[in-house]
């Protein structure tokens, strides 16, 4: 059904469709190019890393009705990816932008669209797992700390966080590749991100006082 995807919830700029939230710092497209680099980016960190996440959590993986949550989730492929190979626990994908609705949804999936930096829709000592990667675009350098306190607030005491972010800095680009590159990030920076914030999970984690690292 297409009722959710009211005009106003987008923008629309040289042919890409955006989101249309204000005050939220997010330059990227959400339109269907876009879910397929998601997609296809997915795939290649999965390969990367050899699996579709870090933290200890296979305890939590076999308990049936776990909740886990997946910060940012853009097209939902990491969701997907997790509902489909742990069938029995429950997936929360959330994200400011709407989820194309597919046949291939899995049936412990459920999004919500929601903005971190306005109040994750859960109680409090909700999910056993959260994980949140590539929203280095996504908040400014002000803002980490709440959208963290707010990842925390959510989180049951026990549960795990995963944090995944990329450093900025790309090697052997030619001179096309470098001049995007250049004038992606001078965007960013314009509007307050921190393309640092990977050297900073750690001290962000720290201020919380709540956590051991793995
Ligand atoms: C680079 S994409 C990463 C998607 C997904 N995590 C992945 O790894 O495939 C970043 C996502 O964060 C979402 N996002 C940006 N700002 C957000 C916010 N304040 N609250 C919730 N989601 C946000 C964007 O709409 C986008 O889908």
């Amino acid at each position: 059904m297409e009722s959710e995807n009211t005009p106003s919830e987008f923008k629309f700029h040289d042919g890409r469709r955006y989101h249309n939230v204000e005050n939220a710092v997010y330059p990227m497209p959400n339109d269907e190019n876009e879910q397929d680099r998601l997609h296809f980016q997915h795939f290649l960190m999965r390969y990367l890393m050899q699996n579709n996440f870090s933290a200890p959590i296979n305890h939590i993986l076999t308990t049936p009705g776990a909740k886990i949550l997946d910060v940012g989730c853009g097209a939902g492929s990491w969701s997907f990816d997790m509902a489909t190979t742990y069938p029995n626990i429950e997936i929360y994908g959330l994200d400011i932008s709407p989820l194309q609705l597919t046949n291939t949804k899995p049936k412990k999936f459920t999004f919500i669209k929601a903005n971190v930096l306005e109040g994750i829709p859960f109680e409090d000592s909700t999910f056993d797992f959260i994980y949140q990667r590539f929203l280095s675009y996504a908040y400014t350098k002000d803002e980490w700390s709440s959208a963290i306190n707010e990842l925390v607030r959510v989180l049951k005491p026990g549960g795990f966080l995963e944090l995944m972010e990329p450093s900025p800095s790309l090697f052997d680009l030619g001179p096309i590749a470098k001049r995007i590159w250049d004038a992606q990030s001078s965007l960013v920076i314009q509007r307050g991100v921190d393309l640092e914030v990977y050297q900073r999970l750690e001290e962000y984690l720290q201020n919380q006082g709540l956590f051991r690292k793995y």
